[in-house]
């Protein structure tokens, strides 16, 4: 037994920042953001947050597989933002869908976590604990990056992305997850502290900072890897996977993972030019997109591969 994937769902928010419009807070320019990454434009939240554009994404995903929300056993949000300490996102998304069946907890992997919560939800289903999942990947790192930082505000976007998995004999095959803590510092987002009352500290707010070139040294080493190894350890060869659905953070890492796998560059569908890097989101929304303007056919192997802060990184590959 495995898990399928039998519906997605996404949703962006609707207000658009084009790379103009970033030109006139901080000294960059387009040519500069679309040469170095693809981006051109990401959407940006007004007054909506993580959980909102989790929800979202879930009630398209469960309408897309005509599955109602008591049948799901489990919730996973893959999310670096939650709008909240506690409770988890995933307990509120639990709470509007009104998924009385469910178990729900989010997973933190940064730009992996919709990877790493499905390749969780898969371990759950084979081991035959549960049988429907939700798994969604939602990030609005808007409210975490230091708007004056030209190195990494142009990055990113807000969004989510979801897939409701179900226990069926084809499906996913071939998981990797990895991480390395002995990276950390290259990208991370330290949470604002208020400090208790014996150490007197103050609040202080917490941004992303990111070592750009080691995170591009790292992503071109690491992906190519796991996906060799999910497609060795399946005795399948890199021609029998029609689509690697990569993490969207920049076309440039894109273009050099491809040149190393030796494979073209129309198997690696991107869509950042239009959202920019959406970390956790951005596999399942660049998913959504594919299974609902028809490219993915049954049948089709394709591979899904994401990474980020942690350092996190990994593969998943499956049957469509
Ligand atoms: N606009 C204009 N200039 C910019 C800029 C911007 N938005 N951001 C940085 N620069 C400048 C730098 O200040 C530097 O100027 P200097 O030469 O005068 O010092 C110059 O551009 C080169 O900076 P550098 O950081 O060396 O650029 P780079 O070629 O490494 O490109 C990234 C920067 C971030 C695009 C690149 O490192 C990258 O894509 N890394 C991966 C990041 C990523 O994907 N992170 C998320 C992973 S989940």
């Amino acid at each position: 037994m495995t898990s399928k994937i039998i519906g997605t769902g996404s949703y962006v928010p609707v207000q658009v920042v084009t790379n103009d419009d970033l030109a006139k807070i901080v000294d960059t320019n387009d040519e500069w953001i679309t040469g170095r990454t693809g981006i051109r434009e990401r959407r940006v939240v007004m007054e909506e947050g993580t959980s909102h554009m989790a929800v979202e994404a879930a009630r398209r995903a469960l309408d897309n597989a005509g599955v109602k929300p008591e049948e799901l056993d489990l919730i996973l949000l893959g999310t670096a933002s939650p709008d909240h300490c506690f409770p988890s996102g995933a307990c509120e998304v639990q709470g509007a869908l009104e998924a009385v069946n469910a178990c729900a907890f989010d997973i933190s992997a940064a730009c992996s976590g919709f990877l790493f919560a499905l390749n969780t939800m898969q371990a759950f289903i084979q081991a035959g604990i549960y049988r429907t999942g939700l798994v969604i990947g939602a990030d609005c790192l808007s409210k975490l990056v230091d708007w004056k930082d030209r190195g990494t505000c142009v990055l990113f976007g807000d969004g989510a992305g979801a897939a409701v998995v179900r226990a069926e004999d084809k499906g996913m095959t071939h998981t990797v997850m990895r991480s390395d803590g002995a990276k950390w510092q290259v990208l991370s987002c330290i949470s604002r502290t208020n400090g208790n009352f014996l150490n007197h500290q103050t609040p202080e707010p917490g941004y992303i900072s990111m070592d750009g070139q080691e995170v591009f040294k790292f992503a071109v080493k690491k992906v190519p890897e796991c996906i060799q190894q999910v497609i060795l350890e399946s005795n399948l060869s890199m021609d029998d996977i029609k689509y690697f659905v990569l993490h969207q953070a920049n076309y440039r890492i894109i273009e050099s993972v491809a040149k190393r796998l030796k494979q073209p560059m129309d198997k690696f569908p991107m869509n950042m030019d239009h959202y920019g890097n959406t970390s956790a989101a951005s596999v399942p929304i660049l998913l959504d997109e594919m299974n609902r303007t028809g490219r993915l056919k049954t049948g089709d192997r394709i591979v899904l591969s994401g990474f980020g802060g942690g350092l996190t990184w990994g593969a998943t590959l499956l049957e469509w």
